[in-house]
C-alpha cells in the first residue's frame, strides 16, 4: 500500500479566501492543498487533496479511500453537524481518520458544536485556521507509522 492520505475537503471550501474573512481569513483552499502536499513529502507520503460541494462525492471518496490511502484527513464543513451518512462511511472503511475544522466550532453557534463526524474519528483538530491541517497530516503519518512497526 502506497504511502498515500487523502485530504477531503466539503461543502463551500472552495470559497476559502472570499469567504466571511473575518472567520476563516484569507488564506485559500489551494494555499491549503499546497502547505499539506509540502508537509507530506517532508514525512515521505503523498496527498491526494479533494474538494466537493455535494454529500454523495464524499461519500464515495471516502470508500475510495480504502483501496487507495492508508488514512484520511476531513473537514467536512457544514455536513459536520447534519450527516450520518459520513459517519457511516468512515466506519465502513475503518481507516483512521483525523477531523479538522479551520475555526473553533465550539465557539462559535450552538448549532455548530455537534459533530456526526467525531465519534467515527481517530482525533478532531478545530480553531487553528490552516495549521490544523498540517497538524493532523503529521499525528496521522505518526500514527500509521507506529502501528506498522
Ligand atoms: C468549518 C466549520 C463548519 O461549521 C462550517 O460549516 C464550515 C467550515 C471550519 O473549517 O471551520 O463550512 O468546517
Amino acid at each position: 500500500m502506497t504511502n498515500t492520505l487523502f485530504v477531503l475537503n466539503g461543502p463551500n471550501l472552495n470559497m476559502l479566501g472570499l469567504r466571511e474573512p473575518g472567520i476563516y481569513g484569507s488564506t485559500t483552499l489551494n494555499d491549503i492543498r499546497d502547505m499539506c502536499l509540502e508537509k507530506a513529502a517532508s514525512m515521505g507520503w503523498t496527498v491526494d487533496f479533494r474538494q466537493s460541494n455535494h454529500e454523495g462525492v464524499l461519500i464515495d471518496w471516502i470508500h475510495e479511500a480504502r483501496e487507495k490511502s492508508r488514512g484520511i484527513i476531513i473537514n467536512p464543513a457544514a455536513y459536520t453537524h447534519t450527516s450520518v451518512a459520513l459517519q457511516d462511511a468512515i466506519r465502513a472503511v475503518s481507516l483512521p481518520v483525523i477531523e479538522v475544522h479551520l475555526s473553533n466550532i465550539h465557539a462559535r453557534e450552538s448549532f455548530r458544536h455537534h459533530s456526526y463526524v467525531s465519534p467515527a474519528a481517530l482525533g478532531v483538530i478545530c480553531g487553528l485556521n490552516a495549521k490544523g491541517y498540517t497538524v493532523a497530516i503529521e499525528a496521522l503519518v505518526e500514527h500509521l507509522e507506529k502501528s506498522q512497526a
